[in-house]
């Protein structure tokens, strides 16, 4: 892929495959909110890629909606065409505190869920017109079963999963690839509060690795790592009666 367009281009597993496409010689065009840790990005990535010019940057806040389409022009007016996108920005909220605050639950629906298919929804008409593509985002293995501890974000992220299936049937006949991502768990800053270690953890260098092969091979959705798949099949199997009383 020459030309890639990185929403959330500051999270940790978007900043490692855009590590892996810098040094192929990929162009990047990299979107992000926080605009110092997007230069600072951006400035490895150059250095990585040997070439100042291979890298743009856009300041935007993904709930910012009315900036979407200024956004993509930008992006498109420095990439000329997209060979891929990758929406990666996300943020995991604290369940309890969405029970007791639906502004706060809405808030994260609309930045795990909305935000995402509104600029899915944009980028699938510049693909299927382009009639080339992969148009992939980071959802997770939460959005498989809705669970006590996080069906906010699980919700969300079921969202994106139901709407990917959807364009992927329209957009197939077009050329254009749809790739949802499921990680499990990922030593991210996301997860900074979490206990880590054991099997079940991954690094996003780990996880990017799978992003990259999967969006080249116009896979449609990628467990990562792979076991999760394995896991998730037997979650969403087990049922209701009994998941109700695992508190999980
Ligand atoms: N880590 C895991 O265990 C795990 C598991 C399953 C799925 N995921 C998903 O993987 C993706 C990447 O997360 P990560 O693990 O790499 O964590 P991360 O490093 O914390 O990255 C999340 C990024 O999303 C950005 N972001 C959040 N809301 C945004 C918005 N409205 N506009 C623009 N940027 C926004 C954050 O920017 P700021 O720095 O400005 O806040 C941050 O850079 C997310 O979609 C996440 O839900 C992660």
């Amino acid at each position: 892929m020459k030309n890639i367009l990185v929403i959330g281009a500051t999270s940790a597993i978007a900043e490692h495959c855009a590590r892996r496409w810098a040094t192929r010689g990929t162009k990047l065009f990299l979107v992000g909110r926080n605009a110092e840790r997007l230069a600072m990005i951006a400035d490895d990535l150059r250095v990585r890629a040997g070439s100042a010019d291979c890298i743009a940057t856009f300041v935007l806040d993904a709930n910012a909606l009315a900036s979407h389409q200024p956004m993509l022009e930008a992006a498109l007016g420095f990439l000329g065409q997209l060979d891929g996108v990758l929406i990666a920005h996300g943020s995991l909220p604290d369940q309890q505190a969405c029970e007791a605050s639906v502004d706060m639950m809405l808030a994260e629906i609309a930045n795990n869920g909305v935000s995402v298919i509104a600029l899915a929804a944009r980028l699938a008409n510049v693909l299927e017109a382009q009639r080339s593509g992969c148009l992939a985002a980071i959802g997770s293995v939460a959005g498989d079963r809705g669970r006590q501890s996080n069906y906010t974000y699980g919700a969300a992220k079921a969202l994106v999963d139901r709407f990917f299936e959807g364009l992927r049937n329209r957009l197939a006949p077009a050329g254009v690839s749809v790739l949802l991502i499921k990680p499990g768990f990922v030593d991210t800053p996301m997860t900074a509060s979490f206990a880590k270690g054991g099997p079940l953890w991954a690094t996003p260098e780990r996880v990017a690795g799978e992003i990259v092969a999967a969006m080249d091979s116009g896979r449609q959705v990628l467990y990562t790592p792979w076991f999760w798949r394995w896991i998730m099949l037997i979650i969403r199997h087990i049922p209701e009666r009994i998941f109700m009383r695992m508190k999980l």
